[in-house]
């Protein structure tokens, strides 16, 4: 069986900085990969508009350069979301969205993943002039939804975690405060998550990852699969149900390609393991994957057809660009991924970390 597919846009994924970040791109380039909006926390993050490279911030600017340089210049889209800080101001959203650089912020809860010591908490930016400006200018608004500084037992437990509290306690205030602002829910890892966003308006969208359309939290503490930490962590059956159902649903728009791809040289460290787990290479054959297991035939038009909006129509539809009219193939035979040698040092490709072999390939 071979699948056709348009090109499709990673509309999360991470690909740092230094010399490592070729390697990167080029991984996203070898799996159909037509553009991608790269995530600011970087060190040091991207927390300006314009300008050249500091050593406390990036610019959209001078990252994008970088990234252009790294390989990513023969992307149809590369978005870089604003990181939000502190020193975030309206002025900055309005100046920013009108030279065209300024698509998207990024809310990071503080110190709540890797590289977020630099957000500020959603309580002090609902009803504040930074959204207000986004609203105004059709800037859209992407989350990371776990609700921060939580102990232990509040942070994941059997009826409530950091993501649900969020989507029951913030999320409803921030569509009251900003009705109009477009909103992606990155990274959704629970039912409660993603019956909000199928309940909530058209301008309200959400990624999926590869590993939580896969995986439950059993996987990850069985053996302790650390290649599998990532953050929002894996969940339970009943949250990988709902997801598969919300990717899966006949004429769903809401839902799009996001992989969370992140690199980190080093997962487990002497007192405990990076968040993030690596997918460049190897993301749509996980997807492919995952789709089959939420039973889709992907020999079927229907299925075909439910597929490719997820990974290649729905999330340009949603950010506001055209599709890609390129195409890529894929291939229903079984491969393995292998270390990704960079400049930054070896990356585990998450299936190799799990020891799964997938069952699908690019043909290019
Ligand atoms: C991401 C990273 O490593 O930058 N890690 C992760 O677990 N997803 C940060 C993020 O998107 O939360
Ligand atoms: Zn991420």
């Amino acid at each position: 069986m071979t699948l056709t597919l348009p090109k499709w846009f990673d509309l999360h994924t991470h690909f740092r900085q230094g010399p490592a970040m070729a390697s990167y791109v080029k991984a996203h380039l070898d799996m159909g990969c037509a553009g991608a909006l790269a995530m600011p926390n970087t060190q040091p993050p991207v927390s300006r508009v314009t300008g050249t490279a500091l050593a406390d911030s990036w610019s959209i600017q001078s990252y994008s350069a970088d990234l252009g340089a790294a390989g990513a210049d023969v992307f149809e889209q590369l978005i870089v979301p604003l990181y939000l800080t502190r020193q975030t101001t309206a002025e900055m959203i309005h100046a920013g969205a009108a030279t065209g650089l300024l698509r998207a912020c990024k809310y990071y809860p503080p110190h709540g993943t890797t590289n977020s010591e630099h957000g500020m908490p959603m309580d002090d930016l609902i009803g504040g002039p930074v959204l207000s400006a986004m609203e105004e200018n059709g800037t859209i608004l992407c989350i990371h939804g776990e609700q921060h500084a939580l102990s232990g037992p509040d942070y994941i437990d059997a009826q409530q975690n950091a993501e649900t509290r969020f989507y029951t306690e913030r999320m409803p205030r921030l569509l009251a405060a900003h009705p109009k602002l477009r909103i992606v829910c990155e990274h959704i890892t629970t039912r409660t998550a993603a019956e909000f966003v199928t309940n909530a308006p058209a301008h309200v969208g959400a990624t999926i990852t590869p590993q939580h359309l896969l995986y439950t939290l059993g996987h990850l503490i069985q053996g302790l699969k650390y290649h599998l930490y990532c953050l929002p962590i894996v969940k339970f059956q009943e949250d990988r149900a709902a997801l598969r159902k919300a990717v899966t649903t006949l004429g769903q728009t809401k839902f799009f390609a996001g992989t969370d791809s992140a690199p980190h040289t080093t997962k487990a460290t002497a007192c405990g393991c990076a968040a993030g787990c690596f997918t460049g290479g190897c993301a749509p054959q996980l997807y492919a994957m995952a789709f089959e297991e939420a039973g889709t035939d992907l020999s079927s038009a229907e299925g075909q057809s439910l597929f490719a909006h997820f990974l290649s129509l729905n999330g340009p539809s949603f950010y506001g660009f055209p599709a890609s009219t390129q195409h890529f193939q894929m291939e229903k035979s079984p491969s393995q991924t292998t270390l990704l040698e960079t400049p930054a040092g070896p990356i585990t490709p998450l299936p190799l970390g799990m020891g799964l072999e997938l069952t699908w390939r690019i043909l290019g």
